[in-house]
C-alpha cells in the first residue's frame, strides 16, 4: 500500500508531480488562461476585500496567496488562523468574499469560522480535497484540491495542492477584475509546467545528505522574506511537528528586533533565499546570522555562487517565476523534516499528539 516506500508522508511528497497535473486539468483554456466556471456566478470582480481563514499547513498557503493576489489584484487580503477569527468581529459585505482553506474540510475552527461568516451574510468558496466533507458542504462553493488521499497526518502533497489552487483563483480573479497582464501570463506557462519541474526538485539527493547532517541539531531558524515567510513557517511546522525539534520562523527582517540574540553556533539558520526582489535583503540577513557564529544552510536559486559563498550549506532549487518558489521551495522543507525524523527514528506518519483532522476545538 505504501508503493515501495517506508512511510505514506514519503511516497505523498513524491506524488506531489501527479497531484498538481490533478488540480491543474480543465481549469485553463487553450490559451494558458484560468477558467473556474463554478465561480462565474459570484462576480468576483467586484470583490475588493477578502478574508482568508484556515489552521496549520492551509494558513500558510492562505499567506502565500495573500502575497500574491495583493501584488496584482489592488485589494486587501486579510488572513487569521480559524481559533483567533471566528471570535473576533467578522465584517462582511457585498465588496468582501471569504476564503476558508482546509485539506480534510473537517477542521472545526475553520467550520465555525464558514458558519458565523454564512451568519453574518458572507459568501464563502472553500478550498478542500475530502469529497463531500462537512465544510465543503456548507461553504457557497468548493475548488478542490484534486490531490487523491492524503494518510501521513503531516501535510505534504495537499500543501502544493492547495497553493496551485489558490493561485489558480488569484489569476482567475486577475481575469474578471480585468487585470490580466504579460507577467500573470508567464506565471500561468510556468504553473503548467510545474509538474515537470516539481519531477526534478524531487530528483535532489543532497536534502537528504543535510538531513544526515543537521539531525541532531536542537533547535532551527527558518528565516525568509515576502512570499516566502509562509516558506520559513512551513518549514519549522514540518520539522516541529514529525522530529520534535524546536523550530522558530521569522520574516527575516525581524531578525534582529529580538530573535537573532538567539544565535550560536548551536543555532543553525534555515534561510529560504531564491533569486527574487529580496534577495539583497535577504542577503544581508545571511551575513548578520554568519557574524553570530550560527551555521546556516540556505535554499538558493540554482546558479548563485554568491550564497554559497556566505552559507556554510546549500539546497539548489531551479529557477522559476518568483511569485512560484513556494511551490518548489515546498518538497525541499518536506523532505527535510521527513529524512531528519526518519533518521532520529521517529515514525513521521503518526506524530505524537496529532490527529489528521483536528475536529475538536
Ligand atoms: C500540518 C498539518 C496541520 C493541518 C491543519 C489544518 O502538517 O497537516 O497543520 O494543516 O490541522 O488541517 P485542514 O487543512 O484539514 O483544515
Amino acid at each position: 500500500e505504501k508503493g515501495g516506500f517506508k512511510h505514506f508522508m514519503i511516497k505523498e511528497i513524491y506524488e506531489t508531480p501527479e497531484a498538481v497535473e490533478s488540480a491543474l486539468v480543465g481549469r485553463f483554456d487553450e490559451h494558458g488562461r484560468p477558467t473556474l466556471y463554478e465561480l462565474d456566478e459570484f462576480n468576483l470582480e467586484r470583490i475588493k476585500r477578502i478574508l482568508l481563514v484556515a489552521c496549520g499547513t492551509s494558513y500558510h498557503a492562505g499567506l502565500v496567496f495573500k502575497y500574491f493576489a495583493e501584488k496584482y489584484l489592488d485589494i486587501d487580503v486579510l488572513i487569521d488562523v480559524a481559533s483567533e477569527f471566528r471570535y473576533r468581529p467578522i465584517r462582511v459585505d457585498d465588496e468582501t468574499i471569504t476564503i476558508a482553506i482546509s485539506q480534510s474540510g473537517e477542521t472545526a475552527d475553520t467550520l465555525e469560522s464558514v458558519r458565523a461568516v454564512k451568519k453574518a451574510g458572507g459568501k464563502v468558496i472553500a478550498i478542500a480535497n475530502v469529497v463531500g466533507s462537512t465544510i465543503t458542504r456548507e461553504s457557497d462553493v468548493t475548488l478542490f484540491m484534486n490531490a487523491g488521499p492524503e494518510i501521513g497526518v503531516a501535510a505534504s502533497k495537499t500543501y502544493v495542492n492547495q497553493l496551485v489552487v489558490l493561485y489558480t483563483l488569484g489569476m482567475y480573479m486577475a481575469r474578471k477584475k480585468g487585470v490580466w497582464n504579460e507577467q500573470l501570463s508567464s506565471v500561468s506557462k510556468e504553473l503548467m509546467n510545474m509538474p515537470k519541474i516539481l519531477k526534478y526538485v524531487l530528483q535532489n539527493q543532497e536534502i537528504e545528505r543535510m538531513a544526515e547532517y543537521y539531525k541532531n541539531y536542537h533547535h532551527f531558524m527558518y528565516i525568509g522574506r515576502g512570499i516566502n515567510t509562509a516558506t520559513a513557517m512551513e518549514g519549522a511546522l514540518k520539522l516541529k511537528e514529525i522530529s520534535y525539534i524546536n523550530a522558530v520562523a521569522y520574516p527575516a527582517g525581524e531578525l534582529k528586533h529580538g530573535p537573532i540574540a538567539l544565535l550560536d553556533p548551536t543555532f543553525p539558520v534555515f534561510a529560504i533565499v531564491p533569486n527574487d526582489s529580496l534577495y539583497e535583503k535577504m542577503r544581508s540577513n545571511i551575513e548578520e546570522s554568519r557574524a553570530r557564529n550560527a551555521r546556516i544552510l540556505s535554499v538558493a536559486t540554482e546558479g548563485d555562487e554568491e550564497i554559497k559563498r556566505i552559507s556554510h550549506d546549500v539546497i539548489y532549487v531551479p529557477k522559476v517565476h518568483e511569485d512560484l518558489y513556494p511551490l518548489v521551495m515546498a518538497p525541499v522543507i518536506q523532505l527535510f523534516a521527513y529524512h531528519i525524523a526518519d533518521k532520529r527514528g521517529y515514525d513521521p506518519d503518526k506524530p505524537r499528539n496529532l490527529a489528521k483532522s483536528v475536529t475538536v476545538e
